[in-house]
Order: structure tokens, then C-alpha cells, then sequence
């Protein structure tokens, strides 16, 4: 009799907040089970933020072990492959001969790198924060990989040492996974895929390898980097003995932004989506053009499937979205409940008052990327409440988008008709209400927010000789979703949008004044 069970892709997505690991069957959007785990936000200074690289791992094997005993051994055995998506930029360094991290992880939105910032520019033609995207697609910014890690290289000696010796290894998140799950000091893979390293500032988006020239700007050697690779292939066995996935295959990587875009199907040039978490992220595919973005978007690297030719996609970056919800619940203490009560209290007021909240908390991403911008709060009166204020924080989350949206248009030439959007603040109907009525276009929603698990397993899956999953399009089950459709008219939205845009003028050179 042949074997009729359905082949299982399993996932570890390590995001900002959570690790979790799920299992998808062949062809389906539905994860069949997940576990999840929180990690510890560290800041020990104002700006900084850093994860233990370490508990990102153990969370990681807990993950699998729970999700593994819900399984029970014939659910293990049907699982054919593994793919990984992560949280991107955020930089790790260890010890390749003892396998322990030389610092914690320095988070992607943690700005002490501004330093570094200063220190690039000051070696480049007016001191234009532009002058490598042609090579790397990015603007200067202590966003990305490379500024953290010359900052570790400055100020941590043991680093320095170990860069001397080479024994030093840097890796995004998916690196350090990897190089763990498959055998660490005993030969762990050393290697990322492109749509990582293009989140780097040290990849070529050309030729998709290291580029000399931006190693030599940041003073960084060859030696510490991983292996590129693409994001759907056969990269090797898990070796970890403990581990109830031990020799099963990993296939696939991709950064999360990118897993979305993929489980969005966005396969097409021309498609896009945002993804709402504490940051906002909207990719546009560009299928193999590397659009040069002239209005403050990033080009990036879409996907890679095995030796076929890279997908580029444009980026509108945003830092705060979700996070300043956290912020009015932890810091201001305007809320207990971040899903529930922002839609309850904002929607018991009809409009802002006029108000307009800025969270620039740790400089602006796109389009401005201004390092010195810093959180605003406009048009309060005596008659402003904390509703006016909720409010104000869900709608700053559309503007920012809109303001993507514009740059996008512009550099694309034909405006996006409409939106797909995921990520956990997309349970809240007030937000995707106010951002069809703030952006003027229909608003998609995924009725299974979380599409960040399902893109990676679907290329782990593709793999060549996996061929667990087929991608093409016929084969496809689209993700169902929701509509929001703009009720405003183009003359109400333009009139708010204008009071946001001078909010935003407001904000920036905050930090430097
Ligand atoms: O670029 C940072 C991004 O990958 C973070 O995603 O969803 O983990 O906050 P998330």
C-alpha cells in the first residue's frame, strides 16, 4: 500500500517578541499545531535594546519538543523538512570554538549605533545618506546589521580580540539558529540567504554577495560572515541530538518581512502587502527590476528560489506601530489591554480632536530616515482625552502607511489599488476601518493574521528535492481575507494628511536641538 499520510513542514519563526515553532501540511494555509514563547526585552540604556541570544535558542528546542509531543511520533515522522524565518537585521556574535555569544543580540530598533552613523557619514561625498544604496539598496541608518556590528568591533574588546583571532562569527537570527541546530562547534552551517543579507548594509544586491567595498568602509573582515545562499534549497541535517527533529532536513529561510510577502502569495510584480506588529512593514514586489527608490524607500531582496534569479521588492520601513500601543499601556498606563482596548476607547470618540501623535520615538524609518526625530504630541486642548490620544496612536499607524504609500506611487509610477495587510494589530476593525479611510484604497486583511510561518514553509517546502509544496499558481489555496473600503472623500483625507505631514515636520530635530 503507498503511503497516503500528508507530507509536514515544520517552521521556527523567531520574531522580535516571540519564538514559536508550527507545522504546516503540504498545501495548506492552516497551521495543524503551534507553541509559542515570549522573550526577554532588555534595555539598559535609554535607545538600547538586546535579546540573550541563548534563551532565543532554548526557546527555540522548547518550542519544538512541545510542538513535537502534541504531534506524538507519527506526526514527527511526516514532517519532511524545516524552514526558518526570523526577525531581521538584529546582530549576533559568538565564539566558533566555544559556541557562546560574545554579547547579547543587538535588537534591529536599537539606535546606539547612531555614533557609527556619524562616523560613515563623515567618509562619504556631502555627507549623503544615500550614497550606498545603489550597492546595498539602503540608506545610513543604525537600522541596519553593519552599524551594530562595527559598534560591537569599537566597544566591546573581547570582540575585537576575537575578530583578531578569528574566532569571531556574526549572524542575523536565522544564522545563529542554524549554526546551532546543525552541529554548533561541532561543524554547525555558517550560512544566511540573500533576503538576510540584504538586510545587512554589507551585501551587494547585484552580484548577491559581501561587497569589498562596504567591508572595507566598516572595517570589517570577510572571515565573520556567513556563507549567502538563497532562500529555497537544501542547506543540510539538524544535528542535535536531544532534539525530536534531529536529521531532519532545513530548506528555507527568509527574513519575516519577506515570509509574509510570500504567504500574502504576492508572487506577482506589482503585489504588496503590510504587516502590522510593533513595527509596520510594507514590501512591494518588483519582481527582477532593483527599483532605485528616490523617495526614501529601501530596495531589498524579495526571495531567491534555489539557482533561479533573484525577486527585489521595495520597502517602506516603519518603526513603531504596534509598539507605541505597549508604550501607552506600559509607560503612560492610558490602557490594560493593547488588543481590546485601543478599538473600544478610541471608537467611544468619533475622530481625534485634532490630535496628531508622532511616535518617533527612536528617530522616523521611511521615507525620512531621520535619526534625530523624536516623539510628538500635537493639538492638544483642554478638552482632549485619553480616547482623543488612543486614537491619535492607531491613526499615526495609517498616516506612517500612507506616507509609504506616496513614496511607493512615486517611485513606481502606478498607485497601489489596494492593500493586503496581516500581523496581530490587524484584529483591531477601527485600525483597518481608519487606514482604508486614511489611504484611500481597499483594505484586504488576511483572515489568518499570521502569514509570516506559512511564506517560509511554503518555499522550505518547494524546495528541489523536497517538492512538498507546489507554488504554482493553479495549486495555490488563496488566503481568505476581509475588506475595509475607504469611506472619506479624497478632499478630507488630503486636509488630515497635511496636519500629519506638519506634525511630522515637528518632530524632526528633536534630538539634536
Ligand atoms: O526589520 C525588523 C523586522 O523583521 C521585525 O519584525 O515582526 O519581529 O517585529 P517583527
Amino acid at each position: 500500500m503507498p503511503d497516503q499520510r500528508t507530507p509536514l513542514i515544520g517552521v521556527i519563526d523567531a520574531g522580535t517578541r516571540t519564538v514559536k515553532f508550527c507545522v504546516f501540511p503540504s498545501q495548506n494555509i492552516k497551521e495543524l499545531v503551534e507553541h509559542a514563547v515570549d522573550i526577554a526585552q532588555h534595555t539598559p540604556q535609554e535607545g538600547w535594546l538586546e535579546q540573550d541570544p541563548k534563551e532565543i535558542l532554548c526557546a527555540v528546542r522548547d518550542c519544538i519538543k512541545v510542538v513535537a509531543s502534541k504531534l506524538g511520533q507519527n506526526g514527527i515522522d511526516d514532517i519532511v523538512t524545516i524552514g526558518i524565518t526570523n526577525q531581521r537585521e538584529t546582530t549576533i556574535v559568538w565564539d566558533r570554538t566555544t559556541g557562546e555569544p560574545l554579547y547579547n543580540a543587538i535588537v534591529w530598533n536599537d539606535i546606539r549605533a547612531d555614533t557609527t552613523v556619524d562616523q560613515i557619514l563623515a567618509k562619504v561625498p556631502d555627507n549623503n545618506k544615500n550614497h550606498f544604496k545603489s550597492t546595498c539598496g539602503l540608506p545610513v541608518s543604525p537600522y541596519f546589521s553593519a552599524f551594530k556590528l562595527r559598534w560591537l568591533r569599537d566597544n566591546v574588546r573581547v570582540i575585537r580580540k576575537a575578530i583578531k583571532t578569528r574566532k569571531c562569527l556574526f549572524g542575523t537570527v536565522d544564522t545563529w539558529i542554524l549554526w546551532n541546530l546543525t552541529g554548533g562547534v561541532n561543524g554547525g552551517l555558517h550560512l544566511t540567504d540573500v533576503t538576510n543579507a540584504s538586510r545587512t548594509f554589507l551585501m551587494n544586491i547585484e552580484t548577491l554577495h559581501w561587497d569589498p567595498l562596504l567591508l572595507h568602509t566598516f572595517g570589517l573582515p570577510s572571515t565573520i560572515l556567513p556563507e549567502i545562499r538563497s532562500s529555497s534549497e537544501i542547506y543540510g541535517k539538524i544535528k542535535d541530538s536531544d532534539s525530536p527533529l534531529n536529521g531532519k532536513l532545513i530548506s528555507g529561510i527568509l527574513g519575516n518581512q519577506q515570509s509574509a510577502l510570500i504567504g500574502q502569495n504576492c508572487f506577482k510584480k506589482g503585489q504588496a502587502k503590510n504587516t502590522y506588529r510593533s513595527g509596520c512593514f510594507l514590501l512591494y514586489n518588483t519582481g527582477s527590476t532593483r527599483v532605485q527608490s528616490t523617495h526614501g524607500l529601501v530596495t531589498t531582496i524579495a526571495y531567491q528560489l534555489g539557482n533561479e534569479s533573484p525577486v527585489y521588492a521595495l520597502e517602506g520601513s516603519i518603526a513603531v506601530a504596534g509598539a507605541a500601543m505597549n508604550w501607552l499601556r506600559d509607560n503612560m498606563g492610558l490602557i490594560n489591554n493593547v488588543q481590546q482596548d485601543t478599538e473600544s476607547l478610541a471608537q467611544e470618540v468619533f475622530n481625534t480632536g485634532d490630535v496628531y501623535f508622532v511616535p518617533a520615538f527612536k528617530g522616523l524609518y521611511a521615507p525620512y530616515w531621520r535619526k534625530d526625530a523624536r516623539g510628538i504630541l500635537c493639538g492638544l486642548t483642554a478638552f482632549t482625552t485619553k480616547k482623543h490620544i488612543i486614537r491619535a496612536a492607531l491613526e499615526a499607524v495609517c498616516f506612517q502607511t500612507r506616507d509609504i504609500l506616496e513614496a511607493m506611487n512615486k517611485d513606481c509610477g502606478i498607485p497601489l489599488t489596494k492593500l493586503h495587510v496581516d500581523g496581530k494589530m490587524t484584529t483591531n476593525n477601527l485600525l483597518m476601518q481608519l487606514q482604508a479611510d486614511i489611504s484611500g484604497i481597499p483594505v484586504f486583511r488576511a483572515q489568518s493574521q499570521d502569514v509570516t510561518a506559512l511564506g517560509v514553509a511554503m518555499i522550505a517546502g518547494a524546495a528541489k528535492g523536497i517538492n512538498a509544496w507546489d507554488l504554482s499558481a493553479e495549486h495555490r489555496e488563496s488566503v481568505p481575507s476581509d475588506t475595509f473600503l475607504p469611506t472619506t472623500t479624497e478632499d478630507e483625507r488630503d486636509a488630515r494628511y497635511t496636519k500629519w505631514k506638519m506634525a511630522v515636520q515637528r518632530s524632526l530635530g528633536w534630538a539634536t536641538t
